[in-house]
């Protein structure tokens, strides 16, 4: 029986496939390259030595997604394709609710046509929009502030009916806090198309010297620095996670949440200087104004998935620092 990996040549789906396919997992995998590429595939084979069944369709190809279903006897779903740019969702909510919320309905018609009953969602932090309160627990209140975080807040309803509705299926939804960091071997890593968005890898292009300086978006918040403090965690441990989902939907069923993070905020400026301590390298920065839709503070209280998953982050923001920079060095241009 395989795992089926939607948006498996992304960031977090191609860690998660090398994690589970050393656990022993048989996969199947698919992707439309809107936001990755085929070498992701090479280097998957290069690190575990394993082939996977591969896919190149799109959630809204159903036909196309029904051939990986007819093919293969798959048992179980992690579901990663979305599109997850905050600010392009702002500017363009219906292609973000066609592709992420429609994509998924024909995923699921599939998924119930083909029996397939345990399903893990990539769900996100964005789902509780400006917490009134930090560390946030799952029960906090879910209210997104971009169309992003709407789309998965609408998938995870979706799921919750759904399941709802079929006492034998089992859910897992997994809210991701900040995932940065890379394989250790420096051969899969986070490769954003043009400038980058998100921190990370807008520092590992500056150490590489491929942008002159890290724009510091706000010193004002109201945070110890007055730079915005997030819980950054190593994709590695963020991939491990869903291992650890996928056993618990082996042995219950219904619905559960888990906020995925390390439970520690890390400002901007602390993140420069544990990039700068972990690498020696110096990362110029300028304070530019404060990024529309930012808030302040948002890290995670993630002792419900330590003590119902038995997982726990274990890696530190100095291997995050660490594995970013080893995988720019080695791959300076991305894949
Ligand atoms: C982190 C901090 C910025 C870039 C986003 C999505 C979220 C999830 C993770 C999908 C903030 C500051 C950033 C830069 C900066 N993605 N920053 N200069 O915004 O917390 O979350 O990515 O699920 O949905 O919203 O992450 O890395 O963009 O920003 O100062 O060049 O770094 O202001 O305080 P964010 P981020």
């Amino acid at each position: 029986m395989a795992v089926l990996i939607t948006g498996g040549t992304g960031y977090i789906g191609s860690h998660t496939i090398v994690e589970l396919l050393g656990a022993g997992y048989d996969i199947v995998a698919m992707d439309n390259f809107s936001n990755s590429k085929p070498a992701v595939l090479d280097r998957i084979l290069e690190i575990t030595g394993k082939k996977i069944k591969f896919y190149q369709t799109d959630m809204l190809d159903k036909p196309g997604m029904e051939a990986m279903f007819r093919e293969n006897r798959i048992d179980s779903c992690i579901h990663f394709a979305a599109l997850k740019a905050v600010g392009e969702s702002v500017e363009k909510p219906l292609l973000y609710y066609k592709n992420n919320v429609t994509g998924t309905l024909n995923l699921l018609e599939l998924t119930v046509k083909y029996g397939v009953g345990r399903f893990v969602f990539s769900s996100s932090a964005t789902v509780y929009g400006k917490p009134a309160s930090v560390p946030i627990r799952e029960d906090f209140p879910l209210s997104p502030v971009n169309p992003y975080g709407q789309t998965k807040l609408m998938i995870e309803q979706i799921l919750t009916d759904l399941a709802a509705s079929d006492s034998a299926m089992s859910v897992v939804i997994l809210r991701y806090f900040n995932p940065v960091g890379a394989h250790k071997s420096g051969r899969l890593g986070e490769d954003p198309c043009g400038i980058p968005n998100n921190l990370m890898p807008y520092i590992t292009q500056v150490a590489e010297g491929r942008l002159p300086y890290l724009p510091v978006y706000g010193n004002d918040y109201n945070t110890r620095d007055g730079t915005g403090v997030r819980d950054y965690i190593h994709i590695i441990d963020l991939a491990r996670a869903h291992i650890s989902a996928l056993e618990y939907t082996q042995s219950h069923s219904g619905v559960e949440c888990f906020n995925i993070g390390t439970g520690r905020g890390y400002s901007v400026f602390e993140i420069i200087r544990a990039y700068e301590k972990a690498t020696g390298k110096r990362i110029p920065y300028q304070i530019a104004p404060r990024r529309p839709g930012d808030i302040d503070e948002c890290y995670a209280d993630p002792g419900k998935a330590n003590r119902l998953l038995g997982w726990r982050a274990e890696y530190d923001i100095e291997d995050m620092c660490r594995d970013a920079d080893r995988w720019q060095s080695m791959n300076p241009s991305g894949f």
